[in-house]
């Protein structure tokens, strides 16, 4: 079924960004039905949206929080989730944050570096607490996706390097109120090639052996977010392929007897069900080029101008099968990045009318600004 923006919103203000509950419920049953066989624990990555209407159908499926700040970890529990059930992750936790997941008593933190750890050893203490960690190590796979979102490689600042890892673990002996209960590893984000999570899975099962020869046996396995989805094709592919990511751990990843594996999806859970609505502002016919100027730009939708990424528009004000042009649709904004498309085939577009950029309920909100002293677009529920 094509988007259609339910009757009750038409004349709202915009920009805006609209959220369809429905569908959000459809995509959890699917991932929760899809992760049950193989009894994956599954923690939504609270950084892709952390709206809380969103939170609550999310804790209510049944799913942990992955959080990357000590706002998420807040927000994760303002929301419901389980301290048993959230997972911080981040390159640099600062002693606040670390403060505040460890009085929550969280479930896992994932950790990158022998210095974080040695800090944490010492929050903990303080405390009078053990922190249960998790290794982040960088596997050095590649995820064949953009390099901005690429974390799994050897330049990137993320985990700690294969070659590093025997000297964190002899490390950990001196840090008794730190705990290691798994590994983690997230190699990136947007990931359509999955034969990228065998070849993840290939590398911790490596670590795993090398692991147990040095006598740790570890209870968990985390093997991070990154399922994509269709920016193309949002109506055709609504909800992504959970069953063939989970297949791919399933088939390649030797899990030990009773050990839980760990993912955390943000991504795939949250994007299709967001739309941003936004108005032509003007129609600018250059000699080159006809713009379409949008009351949305940057501030509200980034990840055109930070990735170059698509998002599929939608002019909602034209009937369908009316005659296309090819428009640059842009935003308000003082930049030349603020650009949403180019040469984006839409049937004839004038002033006021409603157009809906899609796949937007990942990493739209979450990272809008307040550049050129924009308010904020209000969230809208169905
Ligand atoms: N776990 C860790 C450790 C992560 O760093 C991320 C995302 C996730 C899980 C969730 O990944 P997902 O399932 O959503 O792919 N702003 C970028 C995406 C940045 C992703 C950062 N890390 C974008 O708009 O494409």
């Amino acid at each position: 079924m094509p988007f259609q923006l339910p009757a009750e919103f038409r004349d709202q203000p915009t920009p805006f960004y609209y959220y369809d509950l429905d569908l959000l419920d459809q995509t959890l049953a699917a991932l929760t039905a899809a992760a049950r066989p193989g009894n994956f624990q599954v923690h939504y990555a609270l950084k892709a949206n952390s709206n809380l209407p969103i939170l609550a159908r999310i804790n209510q499926a049944g799913l942990g929080a992955d959080c990357v700040s000590g706002g998420e970890v807040a927000r994760a529990l303002e929301a419901g989730f389980g301290a048993e059930h959230v997972v911080f992750a981040g390159v640099g936790k600062s002693d606040a944050e670390m403060n505040l997941a460890l009085a929550a008593d969280i479930f896992c933190f994932n950790a990158e570096s022998v210095p974080e750890l040695r800090v944490l050893d010492e929050l903990a203490r303080a405390q009078g607490r053990r922190a249960r960690v998790a290794l982040r190590v960088n596997p050095n796979v590649d995820a064949y996706t953009h390099p901005h979102i690429t974390t799994g490689l050897d330049a990137n600042k993320f985990g700690i390097s294969l070659p590093d890892l025997a000297g964190v673990i002899d490390q950990l002996d001196q840090l008794p109120n730190v705990e290691l209960i798994g590994l983690h590893a997230h190699i990136g984000s947007q990931i359509t090639e999955l034969s990228v999570f065998a070849a993840l899975s290939r590398k911790l099962n490596d670590l795993q052996t090398w692991l147990e020869d040095r006598g740790h046996r570890l209870p968990h396995l985390n093997v991070g977010g990154g399922l994509g989805i269709d920016y193309e094709q949002p109506d055709q592919h609504p909800i992504p392929d959970f069953r063939t990511y989970f297949g791919m751990f399933e088939q390649h990843l030797v899990r030990r007897p009773g050990q839980q594996v760990h993912v955390e999806l943000g991504r795939a859970v949250v994007a299709q069900c967001g739309t941003l609505l936004s108005r032509v502002l003007y129609v600018k016919e250059s000699q080159h080029t006809r713009f379409a100027i949008l009351d949305a730009g940057m501030t509200e939708l980034m990840r055109p101008a930070l990735y170059g990424s698509h998002h599929h528009i939608q002019n909602l004000s034209r009937p369908a099968g009316s005659p296309e042009q090819a428009y640059d649709v842009v935003g308000p904004i003082c930049e030349s990045t603020d650009t949403f498309g180019r040469a984006r085939l839409l049937p004839e577009t004038s002033r006021h009318d409603l157009l809906a950029i899609r796949s937007a309920g990942a990493y739209g909100e979450v990272m809008a600004s307040g550049y050129n002293l924009r308010g904020k677009a209000p969230a809208l529920y169905r």
